[in-house]
């Protein structure tokens, strides 16, 4: 992995406090597997075909490919949003399809999500999107309070706390959506494109923010049209054609 040279401040309240912290570096057990899995939608569109992918404790994967080719379908396969048609998908070593109700609620609590549409909800301002599933997860209001302002700064909006999604530019509500998925300091972060709508300085901003997440212990899968940003990078890559993955 390169050698940081961010300019984004960071705060210690961003910091994982849990054991995965401490394992950085050492573990090399799977986060996420992915057994002969495809995915076939209602209308008989074949998304995914045979996938086959492991990622690893604490790795940071991008995943790149044209437009269609299954890279939202595969992040939804992993966080529950859809389910395989075919083979297993396993997160934590537990397989997603045997989730249900409030234990698919308690295991998506430990998954970060920046959507591809953001999902803002707009009559909540930028400080009550981000803080939003705090409070649904019962923490304090102190311990919110103490995370959401780094959270603000990390990703440029601390002046925009108040301000309602439809009064933000593009970039600015696709920040926020980064700023939601990071407050909690999730161990597993899956970003679809969230730097699809940045100006090539804050698309940097943002993976040097995804970046410190990782290095704090998370586990980190973002996928992107950018291939001049996966090149200045040096995370393993994974391509998705036509549903099918290879290793770059
Ligand atoms: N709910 C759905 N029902 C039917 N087909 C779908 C559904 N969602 C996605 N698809 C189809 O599955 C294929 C893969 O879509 P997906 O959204 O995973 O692509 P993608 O690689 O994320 O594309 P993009 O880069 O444009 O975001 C496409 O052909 C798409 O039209
Ligand atoms: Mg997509």
């Amino acid at each position: 992995m390169p050698v940081l040279t961010t300019q984004v401040k960071t705060d210690k309240s961003v910091q994982r406090e849990d054991s995965a912290t401490q394992q950085h570096g050492s573990n090399t057990t799977a986060k996420v597997t992915l057994q002969s899995v495809s995915k076939t939608y209602a209308n008989g569109t074949h998304a995914l075909l045979n996938a086959n992918l492991e990622v690893k404790k604490g790795e940071f994967l991008f995943i790149t490919g044209p437009s269609g080719s299954g890279k939202s379908t595969l992040l939804k396969l992993l966080y529950g949003q859809e389910l395989p048609t075919e083979g297993e998908v396993i997160v934590d070593e537990c397989n997603i399809a045997g989730l249900r109700g409030d234990r698919l609620s308690l295991f998506r609590r430990r998954i970060g999500i920046v959507f591809q549409d953001y999902k803002l909800i707009s009559q909540r301002t930028v400080a009550e999107n981000v803080t939003f599933v705090l409070q649904a997860q019962g923490y304090t209001r102190k311990e919110i309070q103490r995370r959401l302002e780094p959270t603000l700064k990390l990703v440029g909006l601390l002046s925009k706390a108040d301000c309602f999604p439809d009064q933000l530019s593009g970039g600015e509500q696709q920040r926020v959506s980064i700023a939601r998925a990071i407050v909690g300091t999730p161990p597993l972060l899956l970003a679809d494109e969230p730097t699809g709508n940045l100006d090539p300085d804050n698309s940097w901003q943002v993976i040097q923010i995804l970046q410190k997440l990782n290095s704090f212990g998370a586990t980190v899968i973002v996928t992107t049209h950018d291939e001049q940003l996966v090149r200045r990078c040096n995370h393993p890559v994974v391509q998705v054609i036509n549903g099918q993955l290879s290793r770059k």
